[in-house]
């Protein structure tokens, strides 16, 4: 079953309570991501937009950390309400214990990934995580254009996960709509972030219909 997450970096920001309001139903995670100027060139949410948040929403929170030294802030994002949180091994050099810190305050841990790094930098801590975010853009920026490479780089980390026996699922970030959305499925995604797809269109519903329907996955 594929998993839709709405990224808020393409919501209206004056109205957060209300945006969030219109993806509740039909989506199954909200996909926070959080930049610091410094990883990324540019600067979102911190924790106490992710606190605030949590107060108007039931959908389980998945804080995607764009920062460096990303250990520094995962207890502040435990006590914001994050139920997934996923670090950079780009930006993170201890990520085995990073990974057991987020497992310790109850969360999901995620180890996500750069397009230009190749799946084996994430051979030593796969087997100490829950996901993996596979970025299929450049991170930093909502409506980028998806990079076709990530594609077979998937298929190898499905492999990897397969071959080893784990339950380790691949989250996919970037340029997702309903036309990129099946080849990603396919490698072997099962959670699907959407931004510019979802919040960038009228009728969000039918814009998670549409991404769940190109692959073959419509809910019942
Ligand atoms: C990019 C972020 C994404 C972004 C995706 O750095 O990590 O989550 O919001 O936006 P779209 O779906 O528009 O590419
Ligand atoms: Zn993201």
């Amino acid at each position: 079953m594929i998993k839709i997450a709405p990224s808020l970096l393409s919501a209206d920001f004056t109205r957060l309570a209300d945006e969030i309001a219109t993806i509740e139903e039909g989506a199954d995670l909200l996909h926070l991501d959080v930049m610091d100027g410094h990883f990324v060139p540019n600067i979102t949410i911190g924790p106490m937009i992710v606190k605030a948040c949590r107060k108007v929403s039931k959908l389980p929170f998945d804080c995607h950390l764009m920062i460096s030294s990303p250990q520094q802030y995962i207890g502040e994002f435990l006590a914001a309400g994050a139920d997934m949180i996923s670090v950079h091994c780009e930006a993170e050099p201890h990520l085995q214990r990073a990974l057991q810190v987020i497992r310790d305050g109850g969360a999901k841990a995620g180890v996500a990934i750069n397009p230009a790094t190749p799946a084996e930098a994430l051979s030593a801590a796969i087997d100490f995580c829950d996901y993996i975010l596979v970025m299929s853009v450049n991170p930093g920026f909502g409506g980028q254009r998806f990079l076709e490479p990530v594609v077979p780089k998937i298929r190898q980390i499905s492999r990897m996960v397969r071959e080893r026996g784990l339950t380790v699922e691949i989250e996919v970030d970037g340029g997702i709509d309903a036309q990129t959305a099946p080849a990603v499925a396919a490698a072997g995604a099962t959670m699907l972030v959407a931004g510019s797809a979802v919040f960038g269109r009228e009728n969000r519903p039918a814009a998670m219909e549409a991404i769940r329907a190109a692959v073959g996955a419509v809910r019942a």
